[in-house]
């Protein structure tokens, strides 16, 4: 194999699907997992060898910097039936292909090549495609993910990782709008940390919060700035929006948010139907202000797993204010764009559509 060749990805299959035993019509988020995963191994300064197996456990040393110091990164994206039923399509997979080796530079890890992240999710879709829903408001969640398994303890970058993709159906990941509370002392990134990457510890990092916000009523947390606390960030595991004066305004890139796909997504349909939008810094004040002289009208999350999520409540300072999610036009109307072009019934005029089978 010349230095920059991919390995060649073998296939091993299952014995026996479990496919009979899903029930679709009740496909709660990252519970069911399809019959196959991709798993490719980096070593010696290459990717070593690839292969589609039956899903199972994997054995690890307990070294493993993974353990230890978190080297980790993931992604996660679609695959969706096409409503006439003619194929399975991808939701602009080389944005997260793209992202995930933004992280892994941040994480001071090996960069997957797209070829293999792409070969990797294609494979899978060729032997589990019967996972992937026909239902409405349904899709096939693909969680692709890097790791640290050298097994030495000492703190530095691994020199062995674990390429792995898992696949499975899912239906809705929250069924109703949100509550969320404003917290101005738990935070989850600043400035110069890494809350723009898909590393796993951004997300660890938030639970204790989260868990804070459940025992007083909240669904999840609304983050401002590490540095002010005073300054939007995301909302749950989301990145967030807000309509104000019939404007569409949301947190810009600042290395602090996510650069979501389905962010961008949103802001690009929104700004094609004609929607005035602003990427910029929102303080927490503006919000109340705004909602207390009744120019904020709508508040919601955007995400891969989540699509697009109402809030319909924030607490801050001790105060609750509600919003009234069923009069959320922008949303609406934007979500309805966004799920047609992914489901293949709008026409696909920005080109985030793959066909693979
Ligand atoms: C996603 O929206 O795909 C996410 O990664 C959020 C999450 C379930 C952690």
């Amino acid at each position: 194999m010349e230095l920059n060749e991919l390995p060649t990805i073998e296939v091993e299959l299952v014995k026996e699907s479990k496919i009979a035993s899903v029930d679709f019509n009740d496909l709660p988020f990252g519970k069911t997992f399809s019959d196959h995963m991709f798993i490719a191994e980096y070593y010696d300064g290459k990717w070593q060898s690839a292969k589609v197996q039956p899903y199972k456990e994997i054995a690890l040393s307990p070294a493993c910097n993974v353990f230890h110091y978190g080297q980790a990164i993931f992604e996660g994206l679609k695959a969706y039936y096409k409503a006439d039923g003619s194929g399975i399509v991808l939701f602009r997979p080389e944005k997260n292909a793209a992202r995930l080796n933004a992280s892994a530079k941040r994480m001071s890890m090996p960069e997957v090549p797209v070829e293999l992240f792409m070969d990797g999710i294609r494979h899978l879709l060729e032997v589990d495609n019967s996972f992937v829903p026909k239902q409405t408001g349904s899709s096939l969640y693909i969680r692709p993910f890097l790791i640290g398994t050298e097994p030495f303890i000492g703190v530095r970058s691994s020199d062995r990782y674990l390429f792995i993709i898992i696949t499975g159906p899912t239906g809705a990941y929250y069924d109703e709008a949100i509550s969320v509370l404003v917290y101005d002392s738990y935070v989850r990134s600043t400035k110069g940390g890494y809350g723009n990457a898909k590393a796993a510890g951004n997300y660890a990092g938030t639970l204790y919060p989260v868990k804070l916000a459940k025992e007083k009523g909240y669904k999840d947390v609304l983050w401002l700035d590490g540095e002010h606390k005073k300054y939007i960030n995301e909302v749950g595991t989301m990145n967030i929006f807000f309509v104000i004066d019939g404007k569409l305004v949301t947190p810009e890139t600042d290395g602090t948010i996510l650069d979501g796909v389905t962010r961008d997504s949103v802001i690009t349909i929104a700004k094609d139907l004609g929607i005035d939008v602003e990427e910029r810094q929102i303080s927490i004040d503006e919000i109340v202000d705004a909602y207390n002289a009744g120019k904020l009208t709508e508040i919601f999350g955007s995400g891969t797993a989540a699509v697009i999520s109402p809030v319909n409540k924030f607490g801050y300072k001790e105060k609750d204010y509600p919003l009234d999610e069923t009069k959320y036009v922008v949303a609406q109307k934007i979500k309805e764009n966004l799920v047609g072009i992914q489901k293949c019934m709008l026409e696909d005029k920005f080109n985030w559509v793959t066909q693979v089978n």
